[in-house]
């Protein structure tokens, strides 16, 4: 049964126009493991860095952790009728690393490997293609305490669970992504250290960019070897750059800004190296080894771009690298996290990766907002801004399709309120929102205004 409104968007106001994204687009949502799924300590899984970082005192807002979060692990069949409600075409899960192999390395844990096997087969029973990350950010602890990313083991051990994984699900999964947003797992968490393992060294950082997109690579071969058709991409969260003035400071920050979260994530695994202005900039040696940018450069059959917000730099020469200060610009809207709502950067970034990496296929594996949502007292849940963000950036890439932008695909991020890393509970992004003490799922307006639009596209194509 569904309750999903099937009254017409009113009108040509708030109905983005879809006018050039292929027929065959994919409508997807997306979730990560450690952010929904709970069952920390169920089915042979051991702690990851992110259950070490979120029980240590003051790194969470609240004090919250992924313990329960979402309960998905119980809930799953829940959460896949939600999906069918929506419509949509794909869901973008992570599989815990920690579940499958708990140690890290070793042999592989059965029920880890059965949960996502049975997840797979519903979804595809209720008509839902799966497209599956590999890492998004939960190492075993394991293998942190022999070094983490720093240390190339953990790019092999990676390749070797990857290559378990598809084994596993390779007959019915096709689509997969190695890593999401590896700037995060190197910058935020061994640079600035808000996000696991915590750390702030600049050695530990590159060494870990480096062990990353290596991890990468290896990983790619290894779900290639097991399931030869796989479709085989990586996830990165890229950023239009602006300088916050005309100084030729501010633009040299901009490049550098650049460097470090753009360029520095898509050369590498486009065959160019790492970018010379940047390895200057971090005055770190790579751990190179011959070979090596070989691995990293492994064919793509897509790329997934994550996009939020657009950066705003000034130079900040006492700032850590890349030696810039993010700059507040005034007027501009914002969302509920504080960051810019920008929907030209989607475009611009999507034709970016077109005109630059000549991509052949991009899904636009996250794009959301989190706002404070409440519940009404008749139980819906009304979050215009929300809504108005999906249709602006749905608006954004079909221009960037007409364009000639190889837009193939749309997750929203996300499926459900979940556990947002370092802020918590407190920052909700899903279509459908959560009641955490209950477990209640209620679907947004924006969830209710996505089903529509998904099923208006349906109907014109
Ligand atoms: C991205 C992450 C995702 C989620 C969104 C809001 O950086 O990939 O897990 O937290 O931000």
């Amino acid at each position: 049964m569904t309750t999903v409104d099937p009254s017409p968007l009113p009108a040509a106001l708030d109905a983005p126009d879809l006018g050039g994204l292929p027929a065959d687009f994919t409508w997807g949502v997306a979730t990560a493991a450690y952010q929904i799924e709970g069952a920390v300590a169920e089915g042979g899984r051991a702690p990851s860095i992110w259950d070490t970082f979120s029980h240590t005192l003051g790194k969470i807002a609240g004090g919250d952790t992924g313990d329960v979060a979402c309960d998905h692990y119980h809930r799953w069949p829940e959460d896949i009728a939600l999906m069918k409600r929506l419509g949509v075409d794909s869901y973008r899960l992570s599989i815990a690393w920690p579940r499958v192999h708990p140690q890290g390395d070793g042999p592989a844990n059965e029920p880890g490997l059965a949960f996502y096997d049975r997840l797979v087969d519903a979804l595809l029973e209720a008509g839902i293609t799966p497209n599956v990350t590999l890492y998004h950010w939960d190492l075993p602890q394991a293998l942190q305490d022999r070094g983490g990313w720093p240390a190339r083991e953990t790019a092999e051990h990676f390749a070797a669970y990857a290559g378990t994984v598809a084994a596993r699900l390779g007959d019915r999964v096709g689509r997969w992504a190695t890593l999401n947003e590896p700037l995060c797992s190197a910058w935020i968490g061994h640079l600035e250290g808000t996000m696991a393992p915590g750390l702030r060294d600049i050695t530990a950082a590159v060494h870990a960019s480096y062990h990353l997109l290596l991890g990468h690579g290896l990983a790619a071969q290894a779900v290639r070897a097991a399931s030869p058709h796989a479709k085989i991409g990586i996830v990165n969260n890229l950023s239009t750059v602006h300088a916050a003035s005309d100084s030729e400071a501010d633009r040299a920050a901009a490049r550098r800004m650049d460097g470090h979260t753009n360029r520095w994530w898509l050369d590498p695994v486009h065959g160019r190296g790492f970018p010379a202005d940047m390895r200057e900039v971090y005055g770190v040696d790579l751990p190179e080894r011959p070979g090596d940018l070989d691995t990293i450069a492994q064919r793509l059959d897509w790329i997934g771009l994550n996009y939020y917000f657009p950066a705003v730099v000034a130079d900040d020469p006492g700032a850590p690298h890349p030696h810039v200060r993010t700059v507040r610009r005034e007027g501009v809207p914002r969302t509920g996290m504080d960051w810019e709502i920008e929907a030209n950067g989607l475009e611009e970034l999507l034709l970016r990766l077109t005109r630059e990496y000549g991509a052949r296929s991009i899904h636009v594996t996250e794009n959301g907002s989190a706002f404070p949502d409440t519940v009404a007292p008749d139980g819906s849940v009304h979050d215009p801004e929300r809504t108005a963000y999906l249709r602006d950036h749905l608006a954004a890439c079909a221009r960037a399709a007409r364009a000639g932008a190889p837009v193939d695909g749309y997750y929203a991020w996300s499926l459900l309120d979940n556990f947002e890393w370092a802020y918590g509970y407190d920052k909700r992004f899903g279509l459908v929102h959560v009641d955490y003490p209950t477990q209640r799922r209620t679907m947004k307006t924006s969830g209710h205004t996505y089903a529509r639009l998904i099923g208006g596209f349906r109907r014109t194509r």
